[in-house]
């Protein structure tokens, strides 16, 4: 076998195997070899197991001191691209005013619109690009990011060339989401919003190959279960796949429209009653958590533990943005799933790689795999679970990215 790097000294070697999406007891279920060494050709994993069991010859290797390697993980969930700042919204509720009370007063994701406006595209990239690289630093290779501050068609399509700017602009691969956030005010204009987002901004965006999916915010202050239906036919007719913000608050209808549409994920999930658990885990739809927004509006957090014990898929993202989850950390995502979902390790960091690239539409991430982009972090430690462990320094000591170590 060939090979044109060698990774050995590894401690432990630790990667979900095979094709996700894993669901229930799967998620519990991962490789390990300890004493292990990896081999990569041409950026591609061709190669990993016991360090003496390597016959693939002489290579040029990097002995990485007896540190664990895991799969790089995917954050499948964040709203990284925003101007301004939520500083007056975060002192508000530390006051005791709920994050809704602040959306329904013309506050909160309205004043971020505000300022987004306001930016031009090298102010937004400038902005997004220390974020995206924080999340890079992090651990996570694969990195979704939404539009959503847009408001209008030209500013949400504004913003998905922004998007596309910083992808170019950061190793980390970017994934382009259209998030219709939130309707206009005056309920009269909700309709003919609609209308244009059918019309002009989801043919456009998927004409002009600006999104990878379409995402809508489906809640009491934002949109109804029925304007997500006319968008999601829109996003059919056009090949995107769909997504939802749904069941944070409230319940409107939103998750049982995602999994009768066939939704990639149904994101966030706090609000999820027992029977709705039970439909998730029955359909092939993702449910990716975001324990940030739990621990920073002190809301209880998604029900992680109950979804996996009935069988289902679970993802875990950052959500970064600057309203509900100022988590600029990818591994602090899954420490915080482990702590206030009650995921275990295990789950966490499947939660964090394979499936979390799934509920992006990706089969070609998140696993240590040969025939894989060879994408893999080195942990600081020699034990894999000081990932989930560690709060506040980074636990991931190097980011490779098919098979280069990247510096962001
Ligand atoms: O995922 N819930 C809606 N959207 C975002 C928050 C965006 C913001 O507050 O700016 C979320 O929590
Ligand atoms: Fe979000």
């Amino acid at each position: 076998m060939k090979a044109d790097l060698l990774i050995r000294g590894i401690s432990q070697l630790v990667t979900a195997e095979g094709p996700g999406p894993k669901r229930g007891s799967e998620m519990r279920r991962l490789r390990l070899v300890e004493r292990a060494a990896l081999a990569v050709a041409e950026g591609v994993f061709v190669w990993a197991g016991a360090e003496a069991d390597w016959e693939g010859g002489a290579a040029p290797d990097i002995d990485v001191g007896q540190r664990a390697v895991v799969p790089a993980l995917v954050d499948p969930h964040t709203h990284a691209m925003w101007a301004g700042d939520r500083l007056a919204d975060f002192d508000a509720r530390i006051s005791g005013m709920p994050y809704e009370a602040i959306l329904a007063g013309g506050g909160s994701i309205w004043s971020t619109i505000r300022a987004t406006a306001a930016a031009s595209q090298e102010e937004l990239v400038a902005l997004a690009k220390p974020r995206v690289n924080a999340l890079l630093r992090s651990g996570a290779t694969v990195i979704e990011v939404k539009s959503g501050y847009g408001f209008t068609s030209d500013a949400e399509l504004a913003m998905l060339l922004a998007i596309r700017v910083l992808a170019g602009q950061t190793p980390a691969r970017i994934i382009p989401t259209l998030l219709i956030h939130v309707p206009p005010r005056e309920a009269a204009a909700r309709a003919a919003y609609v209308s244009d987002v059918c019309r002009t901004l989801v043919p456009e965006a998927a004409r002009q190959k600006l999104a990878a999916a379409v995402d809508v915010f489906v809640e009491k202050e934002a949109w109804s279960a029925a304007d997500a239906e006319c968008i999601f036919l829109a996003a059919r007719r056009h090949g995107l796949p769909i997504k939802l913000h749904t069941e944070q608050f409230n319940r409107v209808g939103g998750l049982e429209l995602g999994l009768r549409m066939g939704a990639f994920s149904v994101d966030h999930l706090e609000a999820c009653s027992a029977e709705q658990i039970a439909g998730i885990a029955a359909a092939p739809t993702l449910a990716t958590i975001l324990p940030g927004v739990s621990l920073h509006l002190g809301l209880p957090p998604a029900p992680g533990r109950a979804l996996i014990d009935a069988g289902a898929a679970v993802a875990v993202g950052t959500d970064l943005n600057p309203g509900s989850s100022p988590l600029f950390s990818a591994s602090m995502a899954l420490a915080l799933a482990v702590r206030l979902n009650g995921l275990t390790a295990q789950e966490a960091l499947v939660a964090g790689s394979v499936n979390a690239a799934c509920a992006l539409g990706l089969r070609d991430a998140g696993r240590i795999e040969p025939g894989l982009p060879a994408d893999f972090l080195v942990l600081q430690g020699r034990d894999w679970r000081e990932l989930l462990y560690t709060l506040g320094s980074n636990p991931v000591r190097d980011v490779w990215i098919r098979g280069e170590r990247v510096v962001a």
